[in-house]
């Protein structure tokens, strides 16, 4: 009986686990701090025209949907410019997360912000 619950319980809290932290981010961050601070760390490299070593393609919050999004920032670490990520304090990714999920292609206020 006892163990049969500890298994149930065991089992919820590993399927929130694995659903929480996508979630928790986007409602975490503040999008409009997260607006600038694309800005400031991200955009040099993926604004249209961008010029430079390491030119990204150009984007945008409307680039991607949100579960596109959720991907992008579950599996940041194997990006391509995964060490301009990590120099950014976690807050500020959960701020730039906010505001790209938030504003996404599917999203309900889709944005494309140069
Ligand atoms: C020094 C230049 C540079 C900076 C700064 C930079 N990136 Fe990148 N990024 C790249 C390059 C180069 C690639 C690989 C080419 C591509 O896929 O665009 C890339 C790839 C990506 C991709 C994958 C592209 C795709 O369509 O899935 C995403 C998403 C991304 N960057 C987001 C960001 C975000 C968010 C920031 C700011 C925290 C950032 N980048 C900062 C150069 C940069």
């Amino acid at each position: 009986m006892l163990i049969k619950i500890g298994k149930g319980v065991l089992t919820l809290c590993m399927a929130f686990c694995l659903v929480a932290p996508g979630m928790v981010m986007a409602k975490d961050g503040n999008a409009r701090k997260g607006k600038y601070l694309y800005r400031k760390y991200c955009r040099e490299c993926h604004k249209e025209g961008a010029t430079g070593d390491r030119v990204g393609k150009p984007l945008s919050p409307v680039s991607k949907t949100q579960a596109q999004w959720e991907e992008v920032f579950k599996n940041a670490k194997s990006l391509a410019c995964a060490d301009q990520w990590s120099q950014r304090k976690e807050a500020d990714i959960d701020d730039i997360y906010a505001h790209l999920w938030g504003h996404a292609y599917d999203s309900p206020s889709p944005a494309k912000c140069e």
